[in-house]
This record gives structure tokens, C-alpha cells and sequence, in this order.
């Protein structure tokens, strides 16, 4: 595919809210490196969907450009991708709100994420979190993007994306917002949780012993591997016997990940092999793999003022799509030109 192809742009986003781990790095990060050869990509920081949740101040923004610094280390080329920060493009606010007009309510009193997220404080959660949905599917249609690479939590609200889309094109009789397909690439491993393998590895999970940073240093992750969860078997020869072993699974999956080998494959190396053999071969290989990535994170860091004319210029670029997009949107609902 062409660059400047319509048909083929790619919209993804992450937000800010702590620090990236393993679990973003092969879910995501990685992937989206590769897509850049191939497509036209924005890569978006999304802050305004962080501040759904409480962030303190001065921790978003050391956060915001530890995931610049993150994303380039890790291969995101910012002269090829746009690689900007949501708040900096305020179309992404001003079309969540247009597109909140064509929401009913009750698709999204389905959205499992607001649900578990509100719990039982439902009368408490706050309008953004509900609307998180709304102005996600603002950041896809904003720009027309044809792709997503999502994950499985994320899908259903795609799913929105796509209703929503749907109504605004049936309601003005056009065809202009192209429904946003989920991109679902190759083997993109779901990472769970080093405490509990049928837990998704998260920022946010309170234990730090749940997850791998990517600016985590060699000891913190030996360290980590050492505790992480297992049981007393030795691996299988056969990837079908570790059906009820989500702890065993899951860090033969992201070994596989990380030397580009099948769960498959990477058992025909250890069946057999005790816990207390594949843990250090794990940690040798992330150890090489995220390594050279933290290093180079944190030279960028060192300079702030870089990152910053970085997502200045993913910000221009944004901005050149989102402001032809919206003015035609204005047209299409009848607001009168500026
Ligand atoms: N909601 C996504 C997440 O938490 C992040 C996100 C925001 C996103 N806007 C997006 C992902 C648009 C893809 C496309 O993972």
C-alpha cells in the first residue's frame, strides 16, 4: 500500500497513566513499529482518555514524555509516523462532542470496560469516563482511519466506533467516515500478569511485581522473574497441557514473543525443564531485548526539549488532517463558516 492512501491509515493510541510495560511493548509498541513501513500511521498519546482517572499533574507530563521517549526507543520513527499528543489536537474534543450528539445511551450503558471501571459507584463515576468511548471513536474518525490495532479489551469499543460512524452517515445520507476495522496482527501475544496468569499485565495493577517496565533495570527483572507465580511442574513437550497452567502459559508465550519463536516451539527447547532452568533463560532474554531500549529511553529523556519539537511536529501533521476533517464535518452538519 501507498502512503497518502486514504484507504489505509492507521489510528492507535496509549495512554500516558504510569509506566509502559513488557505487556504494551509486545501487545502494541512492536507491532506498530513494523506498520510504519506499510501504512501511513498516527501514533497518539492519549492524555485526555487518561485523565478519566485522577492523575496527578506534574506525573502525567513526566509520563507523557516517557512515552514519546518510549515509543521512539522503540522504534517508532517520529519522520515517518505522527506521533503527537491527543490534548494537542483539540479536534479530538470538539468532535467527541458532535459525535456524542449521534450516541444514544444505551450502547453505551453496554460498554463493559465503563462498567467495571464505575463499579458499584456508578452515581459517582464521572461523565468522562462514560463518554471515554465517545471520544475514542473521535480519535479513529478524526483522521478516517481505516485500521486499529487494538486489543481484546479494547474491541468493543471499536465495535462503538463503528456504530457510531454508522449513525452519522445514515443520519446526514453520506458515506464519509470509513468504519474503523480492528487490526489484528500477527502474533501478538496477550501478557498477563506475573502474579496471576489470568490477569492481563497492567499499569495500573497495584503490585509491581505484576508487571515488567520497560525502564525497569537487569535486577528489578531477574528479581521479578525469580518471583513471578508458577507451579511445581517442569514444562510439557506439548503447548495443549498448559490449558490450566496460566502462569506456565504465559511466560512461555512471552519468551516465544521475544525470541520470535512459537509457544509451540519454544516447549520443544524446554520440555522438561524445571522452572528453576526456563526462569533465567526468560530473564536473559528480556534482559536483551528491553535493555538496549531502556538505554536509549532514558538518553532521550535527558533531553526533553527533543521530545517535545518531536510531538510538536507529530502535532503539526495531526492537525493538517483533523482540521481538513472537521471543517468538512461542520459543513455536513450545518455549522455556519467561520
Ligand atoms: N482506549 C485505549 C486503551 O486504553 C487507548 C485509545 C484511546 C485508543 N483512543 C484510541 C486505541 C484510539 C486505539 C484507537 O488502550
Amino acid at each position: 500500500m501507498t502512503k497518502d492512501d486514504d484507504m489505509n491509515r492507521i489510528f492507535s493510541g496509549i495512554q500516558p497513566s504510569g509506566h509502559l510495560t513488557l505487556g504494551n511493548y509486545l501487545g502494541a509498541i512492536k507491532n506498530w513499529g513494523a506498520l510504519q513501513n506499510t501504512h501511513e500511521c498516527l501514533f497518539c498519546i492519549v492524555d485526555l482518555h487518561a485523565m478519566t482517572v485522577p492523575q496527578d499533574p506534574q506525573a502525567l507530563r513526566q509520563a507523557t514524555r516517557e512515552v514519546a521517549a518510549s515509543f521512539i526507543a522503540a522504534g517508532i520513527n517520529p519522520q515517518k509516523s505522527a506521533l503527537f499528543v491527543q490534548s494537542h489536537v483539540s479536534g479530538h474534543s470538539e468532535l467527541a462532542w458532535i459525535l456524542g450528539c449521534f450516541t444514544p445511551l444505551g450502547w453505551l450503558n453496554r460498554m463493559t470496560q465503563f462498567k467495571d471501571k464505575a463499579g458499584k459507584n456508578r452515581e459517582h463515576a464521572c461523565l468522562g469516563l462514560y463518554a471515554y468511548p465517545v471520544l475514542m471513536a473521535a480519535d479513529v474518525l478524526l483522521y478516517k482511519a481505516t485500521h486499529v490495532p487494538v486489543g481484546e479489551d479494547q474491541k468493543q469499543h471499536l465495535e462503538l466506533a463503528r456504530d457510531i460512524a454508522g449513525a452519522f452517515n445514515r443520519h446526514f445520507g453520506v458515506d464519509y467516515f470509513p468504519l474503523p476495522e480492528p487490526l489484528i496482527q500477527g502474533p501478538a501475544p496477550r501478557v498477563m500478569s506475573l502474579r496471576d496468569g489470568t490477569k492481563k499485565m497492567s499499569k495500573s495493577d497495584p503490585s509491581d511485581f505484576s508487571r515488567i517496565h520497560l525502564l525497569d533495570d537487569a535486577d528489578s527483572i531477574v528479581l521479578k522473574i525469580r518471583k513471578a507465580k508458577t507451579d511445581p511442574e517442569p514444562l510439557p513437550a506439548e503447548i495443549k497441557d498448559l490449558e490450566h497452567r496460566p502462569e506456565a502459559r504465559n511466560l512461555v508465550t512471552i519468551y516465544g514473543a521475544l525470541a520470535h519463536k512459537s509457544p509451540q516451539d519454544v516447549l520443544k527447547e524446554f520440555a522438561g525443564a524445571s522452572f528453576s532452568i526456563f526462569k533465567p533463560a526468560l530473564t536473559e532474554i528480556i534482559v536483551s531485548v528491553l535493555g538496549p531500549i531502556r538505554t536509549e529511553t532514558l538518553k532521550l529523556l535527558q533531553d526533553p526539549l527533543m521530545i517535545d519539537a518531536c510531538l510538536k511536529e507529530g502535532k503539526e501533521r495531526a492537525c493538517g488532517l483533523s482540521e481538513k476533517n472537521l471543517s468538512e464535518v461542520h459543513k455536513l452538519v450545518g455549522f455556519l463558516a467561520a
